[in-house]
């Protein structure tokens, strides 16, 4: 019987696949390991970051791997930072409030964002000026080829704009043959009264002075101000299915950013970790598709980097609608925009 995936991913799609494991004690992945050995799969978080292409009549042949691995560890602290080991499957956006509910700093421009902890550092999520990469110490995988555990140190995990060595590895083979099934993740936090507040993205500050915060604002308001501005630009997936910015934020030369924003006054262009980014965003809405209905997938008319299913979208309708906007943007600027979700299997 094909096992329905609906609920399973944010976007909503309708697909099944043709057997689901999910992970809840370390100790069983020896035996997962070796009886999947030989078999196609993939791996599921929160499947926020997914587009997964099937019917009930074709379930995907896959096994779906999930992590229910839960719990957070305090570990012994160091230079002044505690120290906290998360499982994978623990909730990405609840970890978070966690960790400031115990007087932790660090997390806070991460607030909100959907998805698991174990999902987290394979994109390396970033949002307001912050990269999840910069709080990690450590993560922990299962290792589907040696059958072993592993752990990289943050210095080895490749950390850069939504990408790590996670996702290179898994993906430089077969698609259908990831290697890493991360089971916890380890972070260094700061004391609350102790970290300095990063308020450098547009917004932020202005939010925290309309919700009567004074400076130098506390994680826990930096948190409140990225949740309302958060809820006030990007849809609920609990209400409208999406799987946030369907596409990067394009990275080019210097050169490249000042001679478009020359020609096009008012482009944004991001300066982060030497590097230079476009507004996705900005290009989508320029290129005229900011709130184009196709089927039952569109473009948000509150924010042209977000893809939502109105309800019975098919992932044809929403891969439809994604290449024409890249041609559009490819037509207006020369650039093609590279899609950010897992699309499985890839097209
Ligand atoms: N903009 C437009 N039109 C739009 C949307 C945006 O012109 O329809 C322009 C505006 O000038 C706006 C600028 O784009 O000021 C930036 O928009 P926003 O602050 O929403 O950020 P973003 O670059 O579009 C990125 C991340 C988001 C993250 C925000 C905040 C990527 C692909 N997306 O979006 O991450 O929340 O910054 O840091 O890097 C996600 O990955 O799913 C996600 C939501």
């Amino acid at each position: 019987m094909p096992i329905p995936l609906q609920s399973l991913n944010t976007l909503g799609l309708a697909a099944w696949t043709d057997e689901l494991v999910r992970v809840t004690g370390s100790t069983q992945l020896p035996a997962i390991s070796q009886a999947i050995t030989n078999k196609d799969r993939f791996i599921l978080g929160g499947g926020s970051n997914l587009v997964l292409q099937s019917s009930q009549d074709a379930p995907l042949a896959l096994v779906c791997v999930q992590s229910s691995l839960k719990g957070i560890v305090r570990l012994p602290a160091r230079e002044g930072l505690s120290r906290l080991r998360c499982a994978s499957g623990e909730n990405w956006h609840d970890f978070v409030m966690w960790t400031l509910a115990h007087g932790l700093g660090g997390l806070e421009n991460l607030a909100l964002i959907p998805g698991t902890v174990g999902a987290a550092p394979i994109q390396n999520i970033g949002a307001y000026g912050v990269e999840v990469g910069e709080r990690i110490e450590a993560v922990h995988a299962w290792d589907f080829e040696r059958h072993d555990h592993v752990v990289f140190p943050t210095e080895s995990c490749q950390f850069g704009y939504r990408h790590s060595l996670f996702k290179e590895i898994n993906f430089q083979g077969p698609w259908n043959r990831p290697r890493f099934f991360i089971t916890a993740v380890d972070f260094a936090l700061a004391p609350a009264t102790k970290t300095q507040p990063i308020l450098s993205y547009k917004g932020i500050t202005e939010r925290l002075a309309e919700l009567g915060v004074t400076q130098p604002p506390l994680p826990m308001q930096v948190a409140h101000a990225v949740i309302s501005l958060r809820k006030e630009k990007l849809p609920d997936p609990n209400e409208v299915g999406n799987v946030g910015s369907f596409f990067k934020n394009p990275v080019v030369s210097e050169e490249f950013a000042k001679a478009l924003a020359s020609q096009n006054p008012g482009l944004p262009v991001f300066h982060q970790n030497n590097q230079t980014k476009l507004s996705a965003g900005w290009l989508i809405e320029s290129a005229g598709m900011k709130g184009v209905q196709r089927g039952e997938a569109a473009v948000s008319a509150d924010h042209a980097l977000v893809l939502t299913n109105l309800g019975a979208a098919t992932a044809r309708d929403v891969l439809g609608l994604a290449h024409e906007i890249q041609e559009a943007v490819m037509a207006r600027f020369g650039l093609w925009l590279e899609p950010e979700p897992q699309i499985i299997p890839p097209i």
